[in-house]
């Protein structure tokens, strides 16, 4: 199995460009079953979005991938092309690799008026229910059972038609970003109006919902609790470039802040990290912006190119996880590795996932010292970490472990790096651009 070996302790030095975001990708890709010939541009490339075109062959839309034309961007434009629409099955070998496999259970009830997708499993940070999704779906009227481990949704009525509705997505935990991604889709081409309450506001719902527009869908309100949903009868192809990845953007600040380097960021969509950006600068760390003409002022809400720039000492500071805009739970875990160093106590309350901490023992492992109650952690700084053989459990965790890796003194060797090529293109080529001693390995496992 793969492995990443990282002597750490080297200040990272460079310009990287933010790839587009898999959590946007994989419902984007799921909605092409919409439209007959759509286009999107700068997919990243990972293990995610690979099964993602598996899933998509499948059920019978057929990507043609060429590479990205943005220069210094390594990822994937997609010519999709719905081939035929007889298969309704997403089978339980695709969706065990990837529960985001979930994605195309609203496109395809919505488009074809019958889904048959495998129930996805549980998942290493924790209960991952897809109880709202469905509510949602019942609400559009459409007739659910499960069936061998499927969930089967189906139309009401002849014409395989789903019919809007005012649906309400509040969870415990908040909304759902997938689930609410599903009922959009599904509403899109439903007959009349659907109102979805309690919608998520995170801006990869956003960014489908600007996609399902050029598709000629009509929708209002994203981006806000409430979306209103007017159906329309079929969507025409569109072409869409794929949203810059906050949470890669995230933790690379992260980890230029840990070891203390000169990084600029390019294609950094600042916009949708204020809640990450205020705890950062509450730590000592501040993203200046570059490449501004001489009189003109830093504008919110463009992606842009950002420097990271730090303090002498990183301060402690508080995270609560929460629904956008609140902080990012995908970012939780690179801010504990960064809390390691940090001057002070630093309390990490999670309140999505409240057992998203695999990534706290690992730490401990490196010298952290971080006690856990419940979903609260609290972490002592400003000790240093040093190497250690570590295991990646997932996705996010996993990058925690890389950029604790680079500040520690010594070698750390993480297990396991599968769960990172999930959702990092080529992480460790583009630390190595930046200086870090890091190689990917193959370790055999006994
Ligand atoms: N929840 C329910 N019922 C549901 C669905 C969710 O109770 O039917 C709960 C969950 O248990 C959780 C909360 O609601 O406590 C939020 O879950 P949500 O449905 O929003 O998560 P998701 O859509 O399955 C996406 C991202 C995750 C990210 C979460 C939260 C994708 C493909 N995945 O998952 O990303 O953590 O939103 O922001 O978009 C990652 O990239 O590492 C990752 C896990």
């Amino acid at each position: 199995m793969d492995a990443f070996r990282i002597v750490g302790g080297r200040p990272l030095k460079g310009t990287v460009r933010i790839n587009s975001a898999k959590n946007a990708a994989l419902p984007l890709m799921a909605a092409t079953l919409m439209a007959p010939d759509s286009k999107l541009l700068g997919v990243p490339d990972l293990s995610d979005t690979r099964s993602m075109i598996k899933l998509m062959a499948s059920l019978g839309v057929a990507a043609e991938i060429t590479p990205s034309a943005v220069k210094g961007a390594p990822g994937m434009d997609l010519a999709c092309k719905v081939t035929s629409t007889e298969q309704s099955q997403a089978s339980y070998d695709i969706m065990k690799t990837m529960r985001a496999g979930i994605c195309v259970l609203g496109p395809m009830v919505g488009a074809r008026g019958e889904a048959r997708v495998s129930m996805p499993g549980g998942c290493a940070i924790g209960d991952r229910p897809i109880d709202l999704h469905l509510r949602g779906l019942k609400a559009l009227g459409a007739k659910i059972e499960l069936d061998g481990g499927y969930i089967v949704v189906r139309a009401p009525g002849k014409d395989g038609r789903l019919i809007g509705a005012r649906v309400f997505l509040g969870g415990p935990n908040g909304s759902t970003v997938t689930g609410t991604a599903n009922v959009l889709s599904a509403a899109v081409l439903a007959k009349g109006t659907t109102v979805i309450e309690c919608a998520a506001c995170e801006p990869e719902v956003v960014d489908l919902a600007n996609f399902l527009t050029k598709m000629g869908a009509q929708i209002s309100g994203a981006g806000t609790p409430r979306m209103i949903i007017h159906g329309v009868d079929s969507l025409k192809p569109a072409t869409h470039q794929v949203m810059a990845d906050r949470i890669e953007a995230g933790t690379y600040v992260c980890a230029a802040a840990m070891t203390g380097g000169d990084v600029v960021l390019e294609n950094f969509p600042t916009d949708t990290l204020a809640a990450a950006i205020d705890r950062w600068n509450e730590m000592g760390v501040t993203l200046e912006p570059v490449n501004l003409k001489r009189g003109q002022t830093f504008e919110p809400g463009l992606s842009d190119s950002v420097r990271v720039v730090c303090e002498r000492v990183i301060r402690a500071t508080e995270i609560v996880t929460q629904p956008h805009p609140g902080f990012p739970t995908d970012l939780q875990a690179q801010f504990m590795a960064l809390m390691t160093l940090a001057e002070g106590n630093s309390i990490v309350t999670e309140k999505i996932y409240p057992d998203r901490f695999m990534h706290a023992p690992e730490l401990q492992r490196m010298g952290a010292k971080i006690i856990r109650i419940n979903n609260v952690a609290v972490v002592s700084g400003a000790r240093g970490l040093t190497g250690a053989p570590v295991m990646a459990s997932d996705l996010r965790a996993s990058a925690s472990l890389v950029i604790a890796g680079l500040a520690a003194r010594g070698e750390t060797t993480i297990n396991r790096v599968y769960h990172l090529d999930r959702g990092y293109q080529q992480m460790e080529v583009t630390l190595r651009a930046l200086g870090a001693d890091i190689e990917r390995i193959n370790v055999k496992e006994g």
